[in-house]
């Protein structure tokens, strides 16, 4: 069961967890550690003296003593060395709840990766781990969809896993859990020297970390601002998707969504509470809008499957596993701004889309057929050119035809999308034809 249903966070661990950090902060540094403070002592931030704020996630209540992040020593001396991040962080929210520096950077030695630094031990890219102390929702959904794990495996295969990380995989609902994926044959043709500058750039979203977490969660919230406002706005997930394979950020700026959002975004209310906003925040959607946030009375969840119904990425669509529930998760969006007839019916032309795509995508495995049956064409990736056009058929044209469908762009779904499938289509049976005839010669 998704956690956007139920709340499983396991409470007591997070406590011993907590428990267990204080020991740790008053043995080996003999500096205020913010979480484990619970006596009110007055004053506002930017003093020395301390003030408990309790604030709750989920079913999680947890105290934080404010008033501690210009006293903090990473703080007095960051502020000098960069500026910059001790600038941004004092503008967050978090700081202006009691947040500190060591909350998600200080750790006990023998943390994994944990490196020594003034005195005390330090994480240079603090991870969901750090997060999950505090928002251990966010990060139990986070895991449970694709941006987690099955993003990594995606390109770098199984192998370099442990086994608690690849229960985890196996743990995904709409993972597509293969216990023998290799690393993608486009990341090995290109090696190494170029991996983390092109595909793991984009799918380190899902990487597994060294004290066992997994993902990125600055992936979307950039450091050190956390703002909402930043993570609501579509850039952030143009970052990665963008262009001819799958090109949501294209499609999503020739929408009417798109449109209203480039020009009268400005006075959109970007930062209402999470779980408070609604359409008079918020008029037209934005990609996080439909894929992640709580909008109106429907629930958020950091898990982006949680309201998909189809796998449009593969190259042969299939339904997804809870594609039911997802489905109606999705239009709860969509009937927060339209009417139900408006929502059935797009649903029903966008799946006929979707069929239509998929069966002109199999058009390509007819016409390679005989070349297969040949010996002409073989398993080896990427080896020949017509392997490229096949390739581009579904990877790129087919899914941007998709993704053009259900989210409004009508030229992807077209000029990038139907139109390429058929001319490449013709393409591959000439290329075809030439290999069979040259063959029999
Ligand atoms: C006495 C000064 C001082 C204190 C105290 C201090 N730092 Fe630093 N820290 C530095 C300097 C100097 C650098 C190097 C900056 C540079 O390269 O421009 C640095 C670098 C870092 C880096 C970047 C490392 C990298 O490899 O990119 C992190 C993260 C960091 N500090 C976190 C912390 C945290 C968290 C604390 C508190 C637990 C802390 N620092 C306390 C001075 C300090
Ligand atoms: C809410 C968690 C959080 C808090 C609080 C936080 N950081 Fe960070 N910090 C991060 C994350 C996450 C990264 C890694 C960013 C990355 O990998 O892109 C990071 C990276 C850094 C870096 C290295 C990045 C660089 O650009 O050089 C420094 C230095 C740093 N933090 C200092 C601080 C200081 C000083 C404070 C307190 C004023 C602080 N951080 C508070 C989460 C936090
Ligand atoms: C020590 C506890 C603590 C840790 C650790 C922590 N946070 Fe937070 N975070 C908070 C509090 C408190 C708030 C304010 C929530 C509220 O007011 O209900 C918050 C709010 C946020 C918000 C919403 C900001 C807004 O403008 O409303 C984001 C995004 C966020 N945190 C991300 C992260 C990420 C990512 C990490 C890990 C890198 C992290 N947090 C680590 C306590 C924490
Ligand atoms: C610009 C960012 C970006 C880069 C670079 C990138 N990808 Fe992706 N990749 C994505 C996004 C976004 C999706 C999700 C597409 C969707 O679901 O519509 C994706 C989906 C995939 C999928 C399908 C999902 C799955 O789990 O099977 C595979 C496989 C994949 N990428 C492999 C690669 C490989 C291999 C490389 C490098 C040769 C690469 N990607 C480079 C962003 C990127
Ligand atoms: C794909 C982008 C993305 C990633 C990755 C991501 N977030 Fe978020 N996060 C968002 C968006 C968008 C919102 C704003 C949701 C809304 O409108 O209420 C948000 C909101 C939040 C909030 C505010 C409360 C809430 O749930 O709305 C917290 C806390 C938070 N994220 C923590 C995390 C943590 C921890 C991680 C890593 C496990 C993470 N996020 C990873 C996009 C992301
Ligand atoms: C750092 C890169 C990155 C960013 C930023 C990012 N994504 Fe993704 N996203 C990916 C990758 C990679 C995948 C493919 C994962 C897979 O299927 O293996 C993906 C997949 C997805 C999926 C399909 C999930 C599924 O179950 O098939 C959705 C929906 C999605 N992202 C929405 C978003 C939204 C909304 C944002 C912005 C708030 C965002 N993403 C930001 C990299 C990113
Ligand atoms: C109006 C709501 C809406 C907006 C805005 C929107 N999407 Fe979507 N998105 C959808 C729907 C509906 C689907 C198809 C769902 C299904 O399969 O049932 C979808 C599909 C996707 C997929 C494909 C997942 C797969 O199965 O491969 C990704 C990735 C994605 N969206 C990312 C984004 C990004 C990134 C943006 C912003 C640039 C965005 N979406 C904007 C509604 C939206
Ligand atoms: C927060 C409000 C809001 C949500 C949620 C929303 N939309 Fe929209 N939608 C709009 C607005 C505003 C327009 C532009 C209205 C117009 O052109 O008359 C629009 C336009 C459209 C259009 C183009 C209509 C046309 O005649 O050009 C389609 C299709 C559409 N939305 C589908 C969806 C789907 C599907 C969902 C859910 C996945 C959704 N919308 C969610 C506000 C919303």
């Amino acid at each position: 069961m998704r956690t956007s249903d139920t709340n499983n966070a396991p409470r007591w661990e997070i406590r011993m967890f907590m428990a267990f950090m204080c020991l740790i902060a008053l043995v080996v540094v003999p500096l205020s550690f913010s979480a484990c403070k619970t006596t009110t002592t007055g004053s506002s931030l930017g003093t020395t003296s301390a003030m408990t704020n309790i604030f709750t996630t989920g079913t999680n209540t947890i105290t934080l003593t404010t008033g501690k992040l210009q006293s903090n020593v990473c703080y007095a001396c960051h502020n000098a060395s960069t500026p910059g991040i001790t600038q941004q962080f004092e503008s967050s929210v978090m700081a202006q709840k009691g947040v500190t520096c060591f909350d998600c950077h200080q750790v006990p030695a023998d943390y994994p990766g944990a490196q020594a630094h003034f005195g005390t031990y330090r994480l240079v890219s603090p991870t969901p781990a750090t997060c999950q102390k505090c928002h251990p929702d966010q990060v139990s959904q986070f895991q449970q969809g694709r941006h987690s794990l099955p993003a990594f495996v995606a390109v770098n295969g199984v192998s370099s896993l442990t086994p608690a990380e690849l229960a985890m995989y196996q743990a995904v609902p709409e993972g597509g859990f293969d216990p023998s994926k290799t690393e993608h044959p486009l990341a090995a043709l290109e090696g190494n020297n170029l991996l983390s500058y092109t595909c793991n750039t984009c799918h380190q979203i899902g990487q597994p970390n060294a004290d066992g977490s997994v993902g990125r969660c600055q992936s979307c919230h950039l450091t050190h601002t956390f703002s909402l406002e930043q993570a609501r706005k579509p850039e952030t997930c143009s970052a990665c998707h963008i262009g001819p394979d799958h090109p949501q950020w294209e499609i999503f700026q020739e929408s009417a969504h798109g449109i209203k959002y480039a020009t009268l975004g400005a006075a959109y209310n970007w930062n209402a509470a999470p779980g408070a906003l609604t359409i008079k925040d918020m008029p037209a959607p934005t990609c996080a809008v439909c894929h992640i946030s709580a909008i109106g009375n429907v629930p958020g969840s950091h898990d982006v499957g949680a309201r998909l119904t189809n796998f449009l990425a593969a190259q042969y669509t299939t339904a997804r596993p809870d594609a039911a529930a997802n489905g109606t998760r999705m239009q709860m969006v969509c009937l927060q701004c339209h009417a139900s007839d408006f929502v059935t019916n797009f649903y029903a032309g966008a799946n006929q889309v979707t069929s239509t795509v998929t069966g002109m995508l199999k058009q390509a495995d007819t016409i390679i057929a005989p070349l297969k049956a040949k010996g002409l064409y073989t398993t080896t990736p990427f080896d020949q050119p017509i392997k490229f056009i096949y390739f581009d058929i579904w990877h790129d044209y087919g899914r941007t035809a998709k993704f053009g469908a259900w989210m409004q762009g009508p030229d992807y779904s077209q000029w990038h999308g139907a139109y390429e499938i058929l001319r490449n289509l013709a393409v591959l049976q000439s290329m075809a034809n030439d290999e069979l005839a040259a063959a029999s010669k």
